[in-house]
């Protein structure tokens, strides 16, 4: 220890503050030692100096030792003290009470004055469990700004996402879909006139032209749904669930793909950023079933009320390997992202064999 602690000794006796004084003497080095008689002075003293620890005494004239160790523990935890309780040979329940109400430790004064050996060690021990219990709770205390940082992060980005995909959207339904158009009609006309296209080759290449552009036209409106999940703004999650299940393209016709609103639900809206987070997961959480799993059911589930909502994507299949590491593979993360950045909780539950359920409940702040 580099520098003297002070220490507090709170008991109205004056031959007990002198043994209390003579026996943590023997700290290297010998701490400076603050006195009070009573629950009052103690406080006053508290006020004044910065102490390091707090013996007290059970029994003061003005109140009992637990009151004030009650309004110590009420001060801030950065600003709180370590108290060791001192109780006499027959006050041992005491001292079980004290640690209850935050006492770091205590010693009982026995007959034979044994406890005198053992006060410094107690002291030093009180004053380490304090660093940690401090050095505890500022990580906590980081933890939750960072978690809170992270919250907002991912909300801003999700906002942008948003705004970006919004646009994307509207520029490739307004200009490029405009411009397909244009050239479907454009060249359906050109065919028309040219129906004199003598050569054999040439009407292959029309054909296939036309071939082209239908196709042209189809990946512009699947764009179009992956950017701007459909129904969702108009309709609401439900149906944008709903109808995100039935266009499912099906690899295998073994999948039964079920979908499953809680009576009552129907016509709820929730918060936009809540909806489109909660549509997000469910779509990666289904195409993640469908694309690993080799499920034989997927099955979303959702249930809630205007301040709750919980959504479930269940599935039969294989499970998620447990060494599973996807370098790149973001879908997983995306889905944590999003939960943490309406608030809400997300889960994912795995048996291998037992197939995997992606959990996630929000509760309006
Ligand atoms: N429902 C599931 N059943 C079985 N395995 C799964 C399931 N969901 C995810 N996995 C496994 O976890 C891995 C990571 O999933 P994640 O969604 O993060 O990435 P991905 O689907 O491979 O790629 P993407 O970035 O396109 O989503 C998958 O590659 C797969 O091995
Ligand atoms: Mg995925």
């Amino acid at each position: 220890m580099e520098h003297a602690l002070r220490i507090l000794i709170v008991d109205d006796d004056i031959v007990d503050r002198r043994i209390c004084r003579r026996a943590l003497g023997r700290l290297d080095p010998p701490p400076i030692f603050v006195e009070a008689e009573t629950g009052a002075q103690a406080l006053d003293e508290l006020a004044r100096y910065h102490v390091d620890c707090v013996l007290l005494d059970f029994r003061l004239p003005d109140r009992d030792g637990l009151e004030l160790l009650a309004q110590l523990n009420e001060r801030g935890v950065e600003q709180r003290v370590p108290v060791v309780m001192l109780t006499g040979a027959d006050d041992v329940s005491v001292a079980v009470e004290a640690m209850r109400c935050g006492a770091s430790n205590y010693v009982v004064k026995d007959m034979d004055g044994r406890y005198q050996e053992l006060m410094p060690t107690i002291v030093q021990h009180a004053l380490r469990d304090r660093e940690l219990q401090l050095a505890r709770w500022r990580d906590e205390q980081a933890l939750a700004r960072y978690r809170s940082d992270l919250s907002e992060l991912a909300q801003r980005l999700m906002d942008t996402e948003k705004t970006t995909t919004r646009q994307l959207a509207q520029v490739l339904h307004d200009q490029l879909g405009q411009t397909l158009a244009a050239i479907r009609l454009g060249f359906d006309a050109v065919c028309a006139n040219c129906a004199s296209l003598s050569s054999e080759s040439a009407r292959r290449h029309a054909t296939r032209v036309s071939a082209l552009i239908d196709e042209a036209v189809r990946e512009v409106r699947q764009v179009l749904v992956t950017l701007r999940p459909p129904l969702l703004d108009g309709r609401g999650l439900l149906d944008a669930l709903d109808n995100e299940l039935r266009m499912q393209p099906l690899a295998r016709d073994d999948v039964e793909l079920q979908f499953e609103a809680a009576p009552g639900i129907t016509g709820i809206r929730w918060p936009a950023d809540v909806e489109y987070a909660a549509f997000m997961i469910a779509r990666e959480a289904i195409g993640n079933a469908l694309r690993h799993a080799n499920a034989t059911l997927v099955r979303v589930t959702i249930d809630g009320d205007e301040r709750s909502l919980h959504v479930r994507v269940m599935d039969d299949g294989s499970g998620i390997p447990a060494d599973v590491s996807c370098p790149g593979h973001l879908g997983i993360v995306g889905m944590r992202e999003r939960a943490l950045a309406i608030g809400a909780r997300f889960a994912l539950e795995t048996t291998a064999g037992h197939g995997t359920a992606v959990l996630l409940d929000w509760i309006a702040p």
